[in-house]
């Protein structure tokens, strides 16, 4: 039987766009998703997980299933509907007090997402993370948050800079929907990685005696085979998608073989090397030198091979299985092993990947004082059973099987001297997602969207059991 240290805390993620709801209401500012959405015409945001009004119920549920922390995001729109802080949305700072004030009352601890994937409309359009006016605007936003909300003890500057640059501007599945400027989504990923930076100085120049972090999507790459393309097409994948924005703010430096393989990327592409200032490099090591932890996103890890032809991205959005394609030119080609068990959306699990990543930041990158799991789950299709009454329980082995799994791979990471202090389940309860909708459910409780009330999985009380007793059954 592994187990856990005792103080590991036991929380559940949610992100403000995908469970929240009430997006026009009370004065809320428009983001870059709602006239895409409806244009797009899939899916809507409204009215996901209603927590705008239900966030005292979910948190008493979560109480009594054993759930000590949180992640919630604030939505920057709902303070400042248009981004700048010259225009300011009071409901929306009385709405997160109340939000913060229910997490005290039901003794959860608030860890706090500054931009979760949600950039104001206005802002947006006027470059999103391109745009100088973003990044002061966004450090405004931030300062203002860590004056108005003291109650909040553990911050998180951005959720996942890379997959939001690479969705925006590579796979095209995140507004703008660019495809194949790898350019900018590296160019994007350094702005955030600045913008990350001058908050965190901000803050503990405010000296106000919390912790302040950053969490990103941490995706374990192989080489398909031991040949030395794939070994190759490996390595770039991983300088793209994931060392580029680790070496930027967890070393506060890129390392010269970051920094060569990104530049082989760009010139495959025709594409110039990104822009950065001797000013902005000193920001991002004096930043480096004062985070208190790092948020890990875990979900698959993903294959390589080498690969010379053009760039071509299918996203599977709906669950059919084996329909996703990525080659990306001048990187090379995902092709999983065919022992390696998938999900509907042709994600891999694999635990061995969560416990490589954990002692890759372990070993590598020896400024970052501890570690969190900030986000790991399984998206399942999953329905209420007919003649469903208010004590159904949903049955759910496979996320029961694949929490086990990671979980026993992250105490074995801790076995092996990775400071990891926490674990966030992806999600909370069932919500929204960007680019599947309502059918892809990763919750501890089912969210019956049509009439938004709760039903309780088995996950909930094998969740609840481990954090009871912090030791995870065979
Ligand atoms: C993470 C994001 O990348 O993965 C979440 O932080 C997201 O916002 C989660 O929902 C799961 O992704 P998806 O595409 O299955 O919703």
């Amino acid at each position: 039987m592994l187990k856990l240290p005792k103080d590991f805390l036991m929380g559940g993620a949610t992100a403000a766009y995908q469970v929240e709801g009430a997006t026009k209401e009370d004065g809320k500012g428009k983001v870059l998703w709602d006239d895409y959405l409806e244009k797009q015409g899939r899916f809507s945001p409204d009215p996901a997980a209603d927590f705008y009004h239900r966030y005292d119920d979910d948190l008493a549920l979560s109480e009594k299933y054993g759930v000590q922390t949180i992640r919630v995001s604030i939505a920057w729109s709902r303070i400042f509907p248009e981004g700048t802080t010259d225009k300011l949305e009071p409901r929306g700072v009385e709405y997160y007090h109340k939000l913060f004030a229910s997490c005290a009352k039901h003794h959860i601890i608030p860890f706090v997402t500054l931009h979760h994937f949600d950039t104001p409309k206005k802002l947006h359009d006027m470059g999103d993370w391109m745009s100088p006016v973003m990044l002061d605007s966004f450090v405004d936003y931030a300062k203002y948050c860590f004056k108005e909300f003291p109650e909040v003890k553990y911050w998180i500057t951005i959720n996942e800079p890379t997959s939001m640059a690479i969705q925006q501007h590579v796979s095209g599945t995140f507004p703008p929907g660019e495809k194949g400027r790898f350019d900018n989504a590296v160019q994007a990923e350094h702005n955030q990685n600045v913008a990350h930076a001058r908050i965190v100085n901000a803050y503990k120049e405010m000296n106000l005696g919390g912790e302040i972090g950053i969490v990103h999507a941490i995706q374990t790459v192989y080489p398909y085979s031991d040949s030395q393309g794939d070994r190759h097409a490996a390595a770039l994948k991983d300088a793209f998608e994931d060392r580029f924005y680790l070496d930027g703010t967890l070393a506060g430096e890129y390392s010269p073989e970051t920094l060569s393989l990104i530049k082989e990327i760009l010139d495959a592409n025709n594409q110039p090397m990104f822009k950065s200032t001797p000013k902005e490099m000193e920001e991002l090591s004096k930043a480096a030198h004062q985070l208190d932890f790092v948020g890990v996103n875990n979900y698959f890890s993903v294959w390589m091979r080498a690969y010379d032809g053009a760039s071509e991205t299918i996203h599977n959005g709906t669950g059919a299985k084996g329909t996703s394609v990525s080659r990306l030119h001048g990187i090379g080609e995902e092709r999983k092993p065919d022992n390696i068990e998938t999900t509907d959306w042709d994600w891999a699990i694999y635990p061995k990947g969560m416990h490589d990543t954990l002692m890759r930041i372990h070993n590598d990158y020896p400024l970052v004082p501890a570690t969190y799991v900030t986000e790991n789950g399984i998206g399942l299709k999953e329905s209420l059973p007919e003649g469903a009454t208010d004590d159904t329980i949903i049955d759910d082995p496979k996320r029961i099987d694949y929490l086990k799994k990671y979980i026993s791979a992250i105490a074995d990471a801790i076995n092996d001297g990775a400071n990891v202090k926490g674990y966030f389940i992806w999600s909370l309860q069932d919500q929204f997602s960007w680019t599947n909708g309502y059918s892809k459910r990763y919750g501890l409780f089912f969210v019956d969207f049509p009439t938004q009330k709760r039903y309780v999985k088995k996950s909930a009380y094998w969740f609840k059991n481990l954090s009871e007793t912090h030791e995870i059954e065979d």
